[in-house]
């Protein structure tokens, strides 16, 4: 199944919870937030208070994407924030099997991403028990810009191995998508779409989610 995440990274931060809501309005399928603590990456955003202010705001799951060091300090946070999928880096946990379990036994679908020069053994060995694995597509920190071509062949060697081992987990990317592209991606095995400047800067986001979802249609392996 497609599914399209905007990220509210390129939102307009003075209004979060009327541009989250304009996500669910758009017809998306999740909404995906950036946490960044300025160490994982050289940015700050938002932390888990103001995603608990968020989620009256959004029926659609938060996607919650954390760039942070040692994500394992603050899972309960966002999990007590209303956080419906939380994905860590590899780079920056410590025993991703504990998190995963944590995650799993709070009833949070458990995800894990790598950046994009990370191979991808570093996610085989969890597969069977995640919910998601993120291909990150531009090196994590920014919206906007440019997709990193050799990332598509990661998704396609996740994708290979899940089909081998009979997994039906999503395989997300993430930055740099837009509805030119976004057909190659698919193409090489991914189907959850995030999308932070492509939706928000776009004049209609109900067209651009809409674009970006029949754009992966045509084209998902
Ligand atoms: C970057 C974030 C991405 C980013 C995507 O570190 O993880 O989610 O917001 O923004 P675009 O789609 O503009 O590349
Ligand atoms: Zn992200």
């Amino acid at each position: 199944m497609i599914k399209i995440s905007p990220s509210i990274l390129s939102a307009d931060f003075s209004k979060l919870g009327q541009e989250t809501r304009r996500v669910f309005d758009s017809g998306a399928d999740l909404v995906h937030i950036d946490v960044m603590d300025g160490h994982f990456v050289p940015n700050i955003t938002i932390g888990a208070p103001v995603i608990k202010c968020l989620k009256p705001y959004s029926p659609l799951p938060l996607d919650v994407h954390l760039m942070i060091e040692n994500p394992e300090r603050f899972l309960d946070d966002f999990i007590s924030a209303g956080a419906d999928i939380i994905t860590v880096h590899t780079e920056a946990a410590g025993n991703l099997g504990e998190i995963i379990a944590r995650l799993k036994k709070a009833g949070v679908k458990p995800a894990v991403a790598i950046k994009p020069a990370t191979p991808v053994s570093a996610v085989l060995p969890y597969l069977s028990s995640l919910a998601m694995v993120l291909v990150m597509t531009v090196e994590p920190g920014f919206g906007g810009q440019k997709l990193i071509e050799s990332t598509l062949d990661k998704v396609s060697e996740i994708r290979a191995e899940c089909k081998s081992k009979g997994y039906n987990i999503d395989i997300q990317v993430d930055g740099g998508i837009t509805p030119e592209n976004v057909g190659r991606v698919a193409a090489a095995g991914a189907n959850v779409f995030v999308a932070g400047s492509a939706v928000f800067k776009a004049p209609d986001m109900k067209a651009a989610v809409e674009g970006l979802r029949l754009g992966a249609k045509s084209r998902f392996a």
